[in-house]
């Protein structure tokens, strides 16, 4: 039996990836405030003392399951607070930081510490986003968190080389998808997002992609064994 462990997949392309690992007869697990799924944890990632204690306890039930391989995708995100830097407050920049960065740094420690020495594959995915690698302006944090993710990713594939039972760390691009998020990006004040119009254009010609789509991508690629480090696209 396979198994995924997924942040956000209460919707979007964590949803879409959870419907498709449980088609395919995996053993399912996600992470989300809303935790609206038999198979979900309710969890809100910006609250890194409970998301400690949460990923602590289900980890330790999780790696005594008898596997034969294991994909956790870090993939919950926020994007917002939108605008420029001057007007976030101080708890929203922490609260971003704490639910895109600290939890998902948080998610790959109790992964690893879990499932380092099991001999079955094993990969870690950090979803991602062109923002990792361009400024936008008006979304200074979701650029950061995204950035700080990939070159995490790259180090720990580089920690994982020497090891007997090696976890296979990527980032994903998922390219632009029909999701909540996207809404909140065309909802956007062009005076806190001045890109705005281009999201709402894409959008209009149809050319976001259905989550569905991209998670079949996903998919895929964690089973053709990516280069570890690398950070790939799935448009
Ligand atoms: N959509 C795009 O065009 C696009 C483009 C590039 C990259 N991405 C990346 O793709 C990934 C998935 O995005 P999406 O578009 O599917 O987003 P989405 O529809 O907004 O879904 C986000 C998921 O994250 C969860 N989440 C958000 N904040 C959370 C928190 N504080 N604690 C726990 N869970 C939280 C949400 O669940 P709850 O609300 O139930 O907590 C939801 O399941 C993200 O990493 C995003 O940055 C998306």
């Amino acid at each position: 039996m396979g198994l995924a462990i997924v942040t956000g997949g209460s919707r979007g392309l964590g949803g879409a990836l959870c419907d498709l690992y449980r088609e395919q007869g995996w053993r399912v697990v996600e992470f989300s405030r809303s935790a609206p799924h038999p198979f979900s944890v309710e969890l809100d990632l910006s609250d890194v003392r409970k998301v400690t204690e949460v990923f602590t306890r289900e980890f330790e039930s999780l790696a005594g399951l008898d596997v034969s391989e294991v994909v956790a995708v870090s993939n919950a995100s926020l994007l917002g607070p939108v605008g420029p830097v001057e007007r976030s407050t101080p708890e929203d920049i922490i609260g971003h930081l704490h639910a895109n960065v600290v939890s998902a740094i948080l998610f790959a420690r109790a992964f690893a510490g879990a499932f380092q020495d099991h001999t079955c594959p094993k990969t870690f995915v950090n979803i991602s986003s062109g923002a990792a690698s361009r400024g936008l302006a008006g979304w200074s944090l979701y650029c950061a968190s995204k950035a700080a993710l990939e070159n995490y990713v790259r180090a720990v594939a580089l920690e994982q080389e020497d090891r007997p039972h090696p976890i296979r760390a990527i980032s994903v691009n998922p390219g632009v998808m029909d999701t909540v998020m996207q809404e909140e990006v065309r909802t956007s004040r062009p005076e806190d997002f001045p890109e705005v119009e281009r999201y709402d254009r894409l959008h209009r010609e149809g050319q976001l992609a259905a989550p569905s789509t991209t998670a079949s991508r996903v998919v895929e690629l964690v089973e053709s064994r990516p280069r570890p480090g690398e950070v790939y696209s799935a448009q």
